[in-house]
């Protein structure tokens, strides 16, 4: 193995942390009491514990033929926030379930179409789906940190504090999948054509997904009540056209996830959350 540095230092760290759900903390529809973005936001819940163990098997099926010391540490920090996360939306999954959200049903449904993708893709594929996923979930989170229209919506529960938290490391490790698949030969045509497969399958899972969870819900029969929130939907800081813009910039010939410089954002949420008077210092444990 050569010792050659090709990545810059980023710092990629798992932080051990636990939220609580006493009984009632959150109510029916806790995305400010709108009923779709609740199912939306249950849907990507119940998708984040299988999904994230297939980006965790993706990339460490490549971890030996990294050849970047930093890489190699930062593969070590992407694979250890990956599992907390998984963890600690099994716990809000659950907290989700017992409020009505078919969260067990949708992440049994991941699990199994992944596994099936397993059996039959190549790696490279898998390791592509992964860092474009990767490059789905970091916009989202930097959307999340960097808008305050986009927080509002969140309120001012657990499930904030989750989500924040989860943005945060999922804008540290941005590059990690996608370094790990170009510094192991990945080409940039199976790059791009991978993003173009998976927003396809991505998009047809967020949508059913959603529309299953809301057959669960009695409030989704009101016509009125699913209209106007089908109505805001349309207007939601997530879909604007800036993110899709984001979104988009990855089928660029050369792109690299670190176009988005995101330094200044990362320092004020490491201090926001997690300094010395962080929001969520109390959770570490
Ligand atoms: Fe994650
Ligand atoms: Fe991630």
């Amino acid at each position: 193995m050569t010792d050659r540095r090709s990545v810059p230092a980023r710092a990629v760290k798992p932080r051990r942390v636990k939220f609580a759900y006493p009984r009632g903390a959150l109510r029916r529809h806790y995305v400010e009491g709108d009923l779709v973005m609740s199912h939306v936001v249950a849907v990507l819940s119940a998708t984040f514990p299988p999904g994230e163990e297939f980006f965790v098997r993706s990339v460490r099926h490549y971890a030996d033929r990294v050849t970047d010391p930093e890489l190699a540490a930062q593969v070590r920090g992407f694979i250890g926030q990956e599992i907390v996360h998984g963890r600690e939306h099994d716990r809000l999954n659950a907290e989700l379930a017992r409020m009505g959200y078919p969260t067990r049903l949708i992440d049994r449904m991941t699990d199994r179409s992944l596994k099936f993708a397993e059996r039959t893709l190549p790696p490279r594929v898998r390791l592509g789906y992964t860092a474009a996923l990767e490059h789905y979930t970091a916009t989202i989170a930097e959307r999340l940190l960097s808008d305050d229209g986009a927080r509002a919506l969140l309120g001012d529960t657990e499930v904030r504090s989750v989500l924040l938290w989860h943005a945060l490391e999922e804008s540290e490790h941005k590059a990690v999948a996608f370094d790990v698949f170009r510094e192991t030969g990945g080409s940039e045509r199976v790059r791009v054509r991978t993003m173009r497969v998976i927003s396809a399958l991505l998009l047809a899972h967020i949508a059913f997904g959603t529309v299953l969870s809301l057959c669960t819900d009695r409030a989704a029969l009101n016509p009125l009540r699913l209209g106007a929130s089908l109505a805001r939907l349309r207007h939601s800081p997530f879909l604007a056209r800036e993110v899709i813009t984001k979104l988009r910039a990855y089928n660029r010939r050369g792109f690299h996830p670190d176009d988005v410089d995101a330094a200044e954002l990362l320092d004020r949420w490491r201090a926001e959350l997690f300094g010395p008077a962080g929001t969520l210092t109390a959770n570490l444990r």
